[in-house]
């Protein structure tokens, strides 16, 4: 039986570890879908149109290792304002949500335009502050060099982006529940969503 998990939220909130946990504890397959827009953000910076490239799309093009890299994630929050953008992304991600086997999909509007009848529904967020700062520690633990006053100000911008476009902003569903990770460990931002799903298990 297909059974949809919705996990959005802010860059760095934790909704990414969350995600991979919750699919591996459910069995579920997992799909990043902010990976979705960075392998369209990454073409744009090498000179291919963002609505051919989002249209031409291949699984091939999410196993890229620049994908994570700062550089990518702002472009991939540039394309991602672009309607023609999101419009050609969307059958990919509902076709995936709908496996027998359970989908857990993780990005910025899947409870609210991607999967609105997902059966939980989860808004995974944390100050600025934390999140740059675990973005920093990450960064920095692939080698990277920066600054963490350039990661909060990188973080910010995003969020501004993802928040205020017209499409699709980011923004939680009426009805998910929120997990604020500011205060929380991994271990415990994991239990914490697999409890609030499992409840919506047995009541669905
Ligand atoms: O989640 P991640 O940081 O990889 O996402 C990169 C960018 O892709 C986000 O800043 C956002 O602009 C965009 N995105 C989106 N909708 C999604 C997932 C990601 O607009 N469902």
């Amino acid at each position: 039986m297909a059974f949809t998990i919705a996990i959005d939220g802010p860059a760095a909130a934790g909704k990414g570890t969350i995600s991979k946990a919750v699919a591996a504890h459910f069995g579920y397959a997992h799909l990043d879908t902010g990976l979705l827009y960075r392998a369209v953000g990454a073409k744009v910076i090498v000179g291919i149109p963002a609505v051919q490239a989002a249209k031409s799309l291949q699984a091939s093009d999410l196993d890229d290792s620049t994908l994570r890299t700062p550089d990518v994630a702002q472009a991939a929050s540039k394309v991602a304002t672009i309607p023609e953008v999101r419009a050609a992304l969307v059958d990919f991600q509902r076709a995936f949500a709908r496996r027998a086997g359970g989908a857990v999909l993780d990005g910025r509007d899947i409870g609210t335009v991607i999967c609105p009848a997902a059966d939980a529904k989860l808004f995974v967020t944390a100050t600025a502050e934390v999140r740059a700062q675990r973005r920093f520690a990450e960064l920095q633990g692939n080698g990277l060099d920066t600054e963490y006053e350039t990661v909060l100000a990188d973080v910010k911008e995003r969020d501004e982006r993802d928040m205020n476009r017209a499409d699709a902003p980011l923004k939680p569903a009426r009805d998910a529940v929120l997990i604020d990770t500011s205060d929380l460990n991994i271990a415990d931002a994991v239990q914490t969503a697999i409890a609030i799903i499992s409840e919506s298990q047995s009541v669905g």
